[in-house]
């Protein structure tokens, strides 16, 4: 009974896929916050260097990874591929349950895989300093970490319930050279705009990526870098999938069902895309699911339409799905969930019927990260129980049809540094948000109007 699927350093993917060579119809136009225009790529240029905006705009299939990035990646990659054998017994099902472990990367979770070439490129570029928002923390750790090799400074605006919640996070950025500042915070106009009108804010990804985004345009020799969203960084993801197709390969078999959770869209991308890409091109189909917190519901139940990525509507227009962005999502504790919009390529994905999503609620995620590590060892991150409860269900689906199939997902993340929210989950003190239609509809009513 195979457990573990390794590949060898030689097989990592010397390419990252890009899923817009095989979209049936280009991506709908990025907008320019004031003229809502599309953006021409000089409009993103004090963001983010000329090679990035290369990469969120290009249609090419394979992007070639430089050396210097697989050389970086070589620290942990190629990333295991488990059969989660202690799982299936658990739950008696039939079908055979594989997960990708991103946890393996220096910082964790799978970010790593962008913030190492978003690093690398900002420094061919000139770059001195990044910086970025981050929630759970699990970014901000990847992208100080890629700082300190590539010897960039790194500003981490960290949503303020997240950085109350997690301290050793913070610790971690520091540890490797980072600023790592709560956000609202008084660094910039706007956190202190936030703060005048709500000194207790708790915070949210849409203000962190204002502060970022204000601070990277004043100076420049500073950009701005995301972790999840963008084009290009889901592009950086698709190492994931890549290597899973041959993992699954050596398994001798192929994915069924594809599971993974959802924030801003970029680790279920990161697996999904290169199955979504082979079947485009007449390979065999999959069936993927997307999981999404309900207490932030964008991909069940936002809206297909012009947004802005930030909560101060300084960033650039993009259609996707969203709970507009005034949202703040409630305190729960998958951080890296809480965003109020998704990544502009699984929302068009979406659109063109390419997955499923499903929402689940705090609890009954904890409940199923629990019975994970209890047979599988690993502790999940919040965020990626998501997808150990979305794995569980399709399981127990096999089972009451007595059907044999073969469900990967994606474990992004582990949850060492999580600790304080599963000892709240076994103290029985965490609730579920109920989102309901007039909160939804007051939020979305302040979408942008845009006449393309
Ligand atoms: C472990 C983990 N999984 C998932 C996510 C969600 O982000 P994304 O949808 O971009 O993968 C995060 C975000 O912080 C994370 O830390």
């Amino acid at each position: 009974m195979q457990t573990k699927f390794l590949l060898d350093e030689s097989q990592m993917p010397k390419y990252w896929y890009n899923l817009q060579a095989d979209f049936p119809e280009p991506l709908p136009a990025v907008l320019h916050p004031g003229t809502r225009q599309p953006v021409s790529p000089s409009d993103l240029e004090p963001l983010f260097p000329v090679s990035l905006i290369e990469q969120e705009m290009t249609t090419e299939r394979e992007v070639e990874i430089p050396e210097p990035v697989q050389d970086v990646y070589r620290l942990w990659r190629p990333a295991p591929m488990f059969r989660a054998h202690r799982l299936e017994k658990a739950l008696g099902t039939p079908a055979r349950i594989f997960y990708k472990y991103e946890g393996v990367s220096p910082a964790g979770s799978h970010k790593p895989n962008s913030a190492i070439p978003q690093a690398f490129y900002n420094r061919e570029a000139g770059t001195r300093r990044l910086t970025t928002e981050t929630g759970a923390g699990q970014w901000g750790t990847s992208l100080s970490f890629a700082g300190s090799l590539f010897d960039l400074d790194v500003t981490v605006f960290q949503v303020r319930v997240s950085y109350n919640q997690k301290p050793y996070r913070r610790a971690v950025m520091e540890t490797y050279g980072a600023n790592c500042v709560a956000s609202p915070s008084e660094l910039t106009a706007f956190g202190r705009k936030v703060l005048a009108e709500d000194p207790n804010h708790t915070g949210s990804l849409g203000i962190a990526i204002s502060e970022a985004v204000e601070l990277a345009v004043q100076d420049p020799n500073t950009k701005y870098a995301l972790g999840s969203v963008l084009n290009h960084v889901l592009l950086h993801q698709t190492v994931i999938g890549l290597e899973s197709m041959q993992q699954m390969e050596m398994a001798d078999c192929w994915p069924d069902v594809i599971v993974g959770c959802t924030g801003g869209g970029s680790n279920f991308a990161g697996l999904a895309f290169p199955f979504m890409g082979h079947a485009l091109r007449g390979g065999e189909k999959s069936r993927i699911v997307a999981v999404e917190p309900s207490a932030c519901p964008t991909l069940t139940r936002g809206k297909y339409a012009y947004d802005y990525g930030d909560t101060a509507h300084m960033t650039p227009l993009t259609k996707m799905h969203t709970l507009g962005s005034d949202f703040t999502p409630p305190g729960f504790h998958a951080g890296g969930l809480r965003y109020h919009g998704m990544a502009p390529m699984v929302s068009y994905a979406k659109e063109l019927g390419l997955f499923d999503a499903v929402s689940y609620t705090q609890r009954e995620c904890f409940e199923a990260g629990v019975l994970f590590a209890r047979s599988e060892g690993i502790v999940p991150a919040p965020e990626a129980n998501h997808a150990v409860k979305g794995a569980i269900d399709e399981a127990l689906r096999c089972k009451l049809e007595g059907k044999d199939e073969v469900i990967l997902f994606n474990l992004s993340g582990h949850g060492h540094f999580d600790m304080a929210a599963y000892t709240s989950y076994f103290a029985g003190e965490l609730s579920d948000h109920e989102y309901d239609e007039q909160e939804l509809a007051m939020a979305l009513s302040g979408l942008p109007s845009v006449s393309l």
